[in-house]
């Protein structure tokens, strides 16, 4: 992994273009773990776009509102800042100027974010940030519609999956960790199929695996394999292109 690592940063130095890294998949296929090991070995800007669904459906769920009543959620995401911050690297969510980079990570705030995802309103909104922050500089961004609505142009197209089961897992072992005794297995399960129905059956930028998305089922593949898979995906697709022209 190392040595393939150097011999490929330095194809990257020869790099002159600015690339867009498109990572999509349902929840707890490991597309933000995987997406921020391709952007430290690329060294460019990883960008976590759930994380902004989910600060609008943080400050939704703490005015317990109606996102059925779309006039009143209009409103209150015009009335909405949500800032990306890079600190250290890492990303940093903030809503209204609060860092909620914590508070969104709940299973609750999962689905709050699903939900409010929904509203071509909300959407808009985020894209419109998503495009701003992916226009001048090379980024590995993860999401739902990044390939097929965000960044169609994108140089490379992952879309990353997995079984329910081993994605229910993944995601009840975090929570697990982060000492959440309460959320069972069964529990993440269903949320997981909740969101993945809702979120491939909205009207507004579905979540779909494009044609011209690689599909790399990550089910029985270990974190390493998985970014070396998509790593020689890259050098194919855009190191040898780069070399022929
Ligand atoms: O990736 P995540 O689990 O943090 O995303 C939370 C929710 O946000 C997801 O269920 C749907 C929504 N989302 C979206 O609609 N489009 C994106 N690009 C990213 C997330």
């Amino acid at each position: 992994m190392v040595r393939q690592n150097i011999l490929h940063l330095e194809r990257f130095n020869m790099h002159k273009k600015r690339i867009a890294i498109a990572i999509d998949g349902p929840g707890g296929a490991g597309k933000s773990t995987i997406a921020k090991h391709l952007a430290k070995e690329l060294d460019i800007l990883y960008l976590d776009t759930g994380a902004m669904y989910r600060a609008c459906g943080l400050k939704a769920a703490r005015q317990n509102m109606d996102l059925q009543d779309r006039e009143a959620v209009a409103q209150m995401l015009d009335d909405t800042k949500v800032d990306i911050r890079f600190v250290s690297g890492l990303q940093r969510v903030f809503l209204d100027d609060e860092d909620v980079s914590e508070a969104i990570r709940t299973p609750e705030m999962s689905v709050w974010a699903s939900d409010i995802s929904v509203l071509p309103c909300c959407r808009k909104k985020l894209v419109a940030l998503q495009r701003e922050i992916a226009a001048d500089r090379s980024v590995v961004m993860d999401g739902r519609d990044i390939g097929s609505y965000v960044l169609p142009q994108a140089e490379l197209k992952i879309f990353l999956t997995a079984t329910p089961e081993v994605r229910a897992m993944r995601r009840y072992k975090e929570l697990v960790d982060k000492g959440d005794g309460t959320t069972t297995y069964d529990h993440v399960l269903q949320e997981l199929a909740y969101r993945d129905q809702q979120d491939s059956s909205r009207e507004f930028a579905p979540l779909v695996c494009t044609p011209d998305a690689y599909r790399v089922d990550t089910s029985e593949m270990d974190i390493d394999t998985v970014v070396r898979t998509i790593l020689n995906l890259y050098e194919e697709k855009i190191c040898d292109q780069e070399t022929k022209e």
